[in-house]
């Protein structure tokens, strides 16, 4: 696992909405826009299942994910790839409900999807685009 930096944490918390990517067990790509995502320390991630649909059958198959932010203020952009895992009971899912609830109590809140972030990339326009940075 690795940790974000802290000008990492600082731009994704500003993205709205999150765009994120998972693909089948075949290799078929899939992205959709997060609005719900919770930063629970710098190597773990939570997002909130409640209408994911393909998004949901790949994370089952394919437990790895990608989400991407990008600050037009401070000119920094960051791909996070991580490693995946879904709950639909237990602790993890019970802090995505309380979560999920204090925000809004009409959201299904269907499953708590645990993100153990693993490799982040400048994704920045210019010579350092690509680099892996942590
Ligand atoms: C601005 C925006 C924010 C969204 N936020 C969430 C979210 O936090 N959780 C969620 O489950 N779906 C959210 N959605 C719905 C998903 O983007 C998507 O429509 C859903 O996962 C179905 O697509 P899929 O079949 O590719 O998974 C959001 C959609 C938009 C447009």
């Amino acid at each position: 696992m690795v940790k974000m930096p802290v000008e990492v944490r600082e731009t994704l918390e500003k993205q709205k909405p999150i765009p994120i990517a998972t693909a089948s067990k075949s290799g078929v790509p899939n992205v959709v826009f997060v609005g719900l995502l919770k930063i629970v320390d710098d190597e773990t991630l939570m997002l909130a299942d409640n209408f994911f649909y393909k998004t949901a059958q790949n994370l089952m198959e394919n437990p790895k994910i990608a989400i991407l932010c990008y600050n037009s203020e401070t000119k920094k952009s960051f791909q996070i790839k991580g490693d995946v895992m879904l709950s639909k009971e237990g602790e993890n899912f019970d802090a995505m409900r309380s979560w999920v609830h204090g925000i809004n109590n009409k959201l299904p809140a269907k499953a708590c999807v645990m993100v153990k972030i693993t490799e982040i990339y400048n994704a920045m326009w210019g010579p350092a685009a690509g680099k892996q940075i942590a």
